[in-house]
């Protein structure tokens, strides 16, 4: 986690940095600090506990000048938030500064041999450690052309996105970048760096995505070099960026996460767009078409996530298995990596993840890469980590997502893997083509009816007003709706802090129902389906307990209106399409809840939307 940004060029660099700062705040927001040498040759560092705007706040009144700087948002893991624990941290004689996006996992030992040499520390970062390390380096090596740098990184276990800034030198910024995301912006005799494109885009088209483990030397007035850290020249390759200003700002909501909510109609399409084509028959996915027979052939799929990601793993376990008929398992990245776990070379694993950069994530997957598994990353930050580390993929397309509780990366991930699976289906033969065509059809209309369920708006807004001092509430599910309770009671409990669990509804006899009282609100999901009488009865057994239900139906349903509180309609769609549509009013439910309760509802309280520490 944590946000970086660096700039040197003819503006004034505060201005660039801090509106960069905001935009990466949903990468953490204990504190934010900047860094800037003023026309002066003078280094001015201001840090301070709390969010960009505190940051803001204390600098207004201060020498905020200088063409030159670099600036962080920190999510705290080493060191309790405050102003002396904020990045940028200083170098022993103070002529360095850094800012740091990662962790050294080795710091005590190195801080241990500098404190040998004569090194006091000021923090309990692990940041300030390299610092002192790069500044110890220094002595022998040229921070100018990076090797400082790079040879101080060779002695580093863990992961970094880097900047140093040399007071003695206010024409370069030393940039690196191993593990966490790194994009340096070229402008016209002027140069950006961010942990992702979003401070960039406003200036230049033009960025450059760095790898691991190189170094990027920045210096005004020249071209960017780049360098492994084992000290190898490596070409400079720049990419168009295709995102867009308009997609990166809030277009008149009041929060992100509404606007987010409101997008799905269209990011939904936009997952689809040249990959479905209902009337002739046709999925095309040109990111995995090359490894569509590793599926025919193989015997197992895994899919490995984090959050919202591994919920939407869920849902394409279920699709998987019933259409292509090949057992799934899902996992949490973060127990698969640190099981000794099974993996065949025919095994396909399916990586998910909006950011593209969870550590877990990834570093789950260069495990399944060493046994020689097939990867296939499902991700929606173009350009990010994932998809470069995995075989294959296919893109969500869902557009910047801001808002730290995800809801839109989730309906596209579900589309996007509800095509993966038909399509896989459709070539190996284990779907008839009357119910493979009833399904494409049947996914074109999907963006349509989240339009209808938007409509309830006002009806979900009330329904929050009743429950939001709820202290506890249960979302329950059945079959394909069971991912979706689950998802419903993380939004809930993201964003609103209210404590909530998601259940396969028949469960809930074998436990939750014990904490269902005249208190509690039960969130159901009861569309028509399979389950739909079991699920009734499940409703039963709440009611007879006196528990409150909300419950989610399928638009015209009668039975089920009769018994609950209150209920939400929807339209009907198939069972297989259902997660897509009923995650809505749980997305807007626990939106309204929070914004009710007064919480920060872009940006809660301890999260962090990119999560880049194991
Ligand atoms: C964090 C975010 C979640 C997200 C999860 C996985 O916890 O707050 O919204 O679902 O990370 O992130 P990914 O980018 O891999 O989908």
């Amino acid at each position: 986690m944590c946000g970086i940004v660096g700039y040197i060029g003819n503006k004034q660099a505060y201005p660039v940095m801090i509106k960069g700062l905001h935009r990466l705040e949903y990468r953490g927001y204990d504190s934010a600090g900047v860094a800037m040498i003023n026309d002066d040759g003078e280094l001015n560092v201001y840090k301070k506990k709390g969010k960009v705007t505190e940051l803001e706040n204390f600098a207004k009144v201060q020498d905020i000048s200088g063409t030159i700087g670099i600036g962080h948002t920190r999510w705290a893991t080493h060191g309790e938030p405050n102003d002396v624990n904020s990045h940028p941290h200083y170098s022993q004689s103070g002529d360095l500064v850094m800012i740091h996006n990662g962790i050294i996992e080795n710091y005590a030992s190195l801080k241990e041999g500098l404190i040998k040499r004569g090194h006091t520390f000021r923090t309990q970062t692990d940041t300030e450690v390299l610092i002192h390390l790069i500044e110890d380096i220094k002595k022998s090596e040229s921070m100018k052309t990076g090797h400082a740098v790079l040879a101080a990184l060779n002695k580093v276990i863990g992961a970094y996105a880097i900047v140093v800034l040399d007071k003695n030198d206010p024409n370069t910024l030393i940039a690196a970048k191993k593990g966490s995301p790194m994009v340096i912006g070229i402008g016209d005799d002027e140069f950006f760096i961010a942990s992702d494109a979003s401070p960039i885009v406003e200036y230049t088209k033009n960025v450059v995505y760095l790898e691991d483990e190189q170094v990027a030397i920045v210096r005004r007035g020249e071209e960017v070099k780049l360098r492994t850290i084992k000290d190898k020249e490596i070409p400079l390759y720049v990419h168009e960026l295709e995102m867009e200003l308009e997609a990166i700002e809030k277009g008149g909501y009041e929060h992100f996460m509404l606007k987010e909510i409101y997008e799905q109609p269209r990011s939904v399409k936009d997952s689809m767009r040249g990959r479905l084509n209902a009337a002739e028959g046709k999925v095309q996915l040109g990111g995995i078409v090359d490894h569509l027979g590793k599926f025919k052939n193989a015997k197992r799929i895994m899919i490995i996530a984090c959050g919202t990601s591994w919920h939407a793993g869920l849902v394409a376990e279920y699709i998987f298995e019933e259409y292509a008929r090949i057992p799934v398992e899902v996992e949490y990245a973060s127990e698969f990596r640190y099981r000794n776990p099974i993996i065949y070379p025919d095994d396909v694993v399916i990586a998910i993840s909006q950011s593209g950069e969870t550590a877990d994530t990834l570093a789950a997957i260069e495990l399944a890469k060493s046994k020689g598994a097939t990867i296939i990353g499902v991700c929606n930050v173009v350009g990010s980590s994932i998809p470069r580390a995995s075989h294959a993929g296919s893109y969500t397309h869902a557009g910047p997502e801001i808002g730290v509780a995800s809801t839109k990366a989730f309906t596209a991930q579900v589309t996007v893997l509800t095509l993966m699976a038909l399509h896989v289906a459709h070539a190996k033969g284990t779907i008839a083509e009357s119910r493979y065509r009833q399904l494409l059809y049947e996914l074109e209309s999907i963006p349509n009816k989240i339009e209808e369920v938007l409509k309830q708006n006002d009806l979900i807004k009330e329904i929050a007003n009743i429950y939001k001092d709820a202290r506890n509430a249960l979302y329950l599910g059945r079959g394909y709706t069971f991912p979706v309770a689950l998802e419903g009671a993380l939004k809930l409990k993201e964003i609103s802090y209210i404590h909530a669990e998601g259940y396969p509804a028949a469960e809930m006899k074998h436990g939750p129902i014990a904490l269902i009282d005249e208190e509690m609100p039960v969130f159901v999901i009861a569309t028509k389906g399979l389950n739909y009488e079991k699920v009734v009865s499940n409703i039963q057994e709440v009611k007879a307990r006196k528990g409150k239900i909300i419950a989610v139906v399928t638009h015209g349903d009668k039975d089920v209106k009769g018994m609950a509180d209150h209920v939400i309609e929807i339209p009907e769609t198939d069972e297989s399409l259902v997660p897509l549509v009923s995650v809505i009013p749980w997305q807007l439910l626990s939106y309204h809840i929070a914004v009710m309760r007064g919480c920060n509802v872009d940006q809660p309280r301890n999260l962090a939307k990119s999560v880049t520490v194991e």
